[in-house]
């Protein structure tokens, strides 16, 4: 017996999309873009695009050329993409990093920024009365994640910010570039002094990530109310959220951020706003 077949076509009009990246190949979008496409039954595709240095920016120009919708970004793009856009949103120029392209229909290439948008969407979704204001938010690290996550709580006026990250001058070059008074440096030896009365903790460094260093800092000072968040989805569950979780803190795993993230640029792509289900979440981490 002949085992039943699955056809995907394209029509002449299918809308186009995918993520520039060198290497691209680890990328998870594909796969979460490709479920949202079967899904809700698009017209459309989401390929990787794995482009070399030399060649982006005219990648990102003839993807524009050849009808594309939009593309993501990611490593090591991120920075570089912002030379070749016409338009930057607001949250895209204060983050410094561009993860979502969309081609105007006059051709303008326009790039945003849907990290800090996936971070908050994702404690939402599992916290859903979160009140960001309602407490100082430690952050842990200072690279390029750290940047999302701290724009997107100051836009949800949180009162108060405490950075704090291996490296001094990182965090404090961080805070003086965002230029925001709600931002305070915490060093690192003393990190756990800065959880006293804090509402949300997150780590945003690669500490606890597989194969990396796990995270060591003392919870004994942070209330068990707090929320504790880590953007390290690999494992799902590191130490941190382990650690929190026995001792009767909320917590909530990175992947939704993953997840929340693309949403911007499905809907912007191909014109549906899709939904971040336990289902998506199972398919995205299971092996190809
Ligand atoms: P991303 O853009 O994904 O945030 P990154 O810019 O490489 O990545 O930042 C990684 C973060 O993890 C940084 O805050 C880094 O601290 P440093 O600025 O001191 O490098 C942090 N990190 C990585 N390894 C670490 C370690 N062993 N101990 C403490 N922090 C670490």
């Amino acid at each position: 017996m002949s085992t039943p077949v699955t056809i995907h076509t394209l029509s002449g009009t299918s809308r186009l999309a995918g993520v520039m990246g060198w290497p691209v190949s680890h990328s998870k979008s594909p796969r979460l873009q490709g479920y949202w496409l079967a899904q809700y039954g698009v017209d459309g595709t989401y390929m990787p695009l794995p482009v070399l240095p030399e060649n982006f920016a005219a990648s990102v120009k003839s993807l524009r050329d050849l009808g594309f919708a939009g593309v993501n970004v990611t490593i090591p793009y991120k920075q570089a993409v912002f030379a070749v856009c016409d338009e930057l949103t607001d949250r895209a120029k204060r983050i410094g990093a561009v993860n979502t392209v969309t081609f105007s229909p006059d051709g303008k290439i326009q790039g945003d920024n849907t990290d800090g948008f996936g971070f908050i969407e994702n404690l939402r979704q599992y916290v859903p009365d979160i009140d960001f204001s309602s407490g100082p938010a430690v952050v842990l690290g200072a690279g390029g994640a750290s940047r999302a996550v701290i724009v997107s709580l100051l836009d949800e006026n949180c009162p108060q910010i405490r950075l704090t990250n291996r490296t001094a001058s990182r965090a404090h070059e961080l805070a003086r570039e965002i230029g925001d008074d709600r931002i305070t440096v915490v060093d690192w030896p003393i990190a756990k002094t800065s959880l006293c009365d804090a509402a949300l903790l997150v780590n945003t460094t690669s500490l606890g990530m597989v194969g990396q260093p796990a995270l060591e800092i003392d919870l004994g000072g942070l209330a068990q109310s707090a929320i504790v968040t880590d953007i390290v989805y690999a494992p799902l569950k590191t130490n941190l959220l382990l650690g929190a979780e026995a001792r009767g803190n909320k917590v909530v795993d990175g992947l939704g951020m993953l997840l929340h993230q693309a949403r911007p640029g499905f809907h912007r792509w191909f014109g549906v706003d899709p939904v971040v289900t336990s289902e998506l979440r199972e398919f995205v981490l299971s092996p190809v």
